[in-house]
């Protein structure tokens, strides 16, 4: 258990202060830059650090969540989707670099909580785990959604990205839905909301 704990914590210091990792090509590998206007960049550089601050959150969550999953297989399939989670972690990151801003400052804030959240979560078994992801990743789904409309319209670039980050998502949801996920009582999915109502307005202003 000490041993897996050095790992996360690592891990976690890897999230926060290193370059993340893509394997996929970047899903606006195709697409050229578009001329945005000052106030559509910085409204982009937003949207995208909420974006990003999310996916250090998720990094987080499925950490947590991974060191308390007691099914094998569900762990396996939660490692796979943290995965692709550190691809979203490195396309948010450099997409807010290009447009000429930086991440967050209040991610390490965010990534402790998240972990505290994702420890507790797993604590409670797996299908309580499971459930608590699958409603995870149908917010951040939709919230994703609402940015396809929120995004400048010339920004195909972090629109492509934010996309595929969506369909990503959803999968997870499905796949957490696959092993069991439990359904959460609503006051718990609507304090999951305020939460990461909090967290968006935040990180898109500092
Ligand atoms: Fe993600
Ligand atoms: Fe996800």
């Amino acid at each position: 258990m000490f041993d897996t704990l050095i790992t996360e914590f690592d891990k976690g210091l890897r999230t926060l202060f290193a370059p993340a990792q893509s394997q996929r090509p970047r899903p606006d590998a195709g697409l050229d830059e578009a001329e945005l206007s000052a106030e559509e960049k910085r409204h982009a550089i937003g949207l995208m650090r909420v974006n990003h601050c999310g996916e250090v959150c998720a990094q987080a969550l499925y950490q947590g969540q991974a060191l308390t999953a007691r099914n094998p297989a569900a762990r396996e399939a939660l490692q796979h989707a943290a995965f692709e989670e550190v691809e979203h972690l490195a396309w948010t990151e450099q997409r807010i670099r290009e447009l000429g801003g930086q991440p967050s400052l209040l991610g390490p804030l965010w990534y402790t909580g998240s972990l505290a959240i994702g420890v507790t979560a797993g604590l409670l078994g797996d299908k309580w785990n499971l459930g608590f992801l699958e409603e995870t990743e149908h917010q951040v789904g939709a919230h994703l959604d609402s940015h396809l409309t929120a995004l400048p319209a010339a920004d195909a670039k972090s629109r492509a990205i934010v996309s595929q980050m969506r369909d990503d998502e959803l999968r997870h949801a499905d796949m957490a839905h696959e092993y069991g996920a439990a359904r959460l009582p609503a006051p718990v999915k609507g304090l999951m909301k305020l939460t990461a109502k909090v967290m968006t307005v935040s990180s898109y202003r500092v």
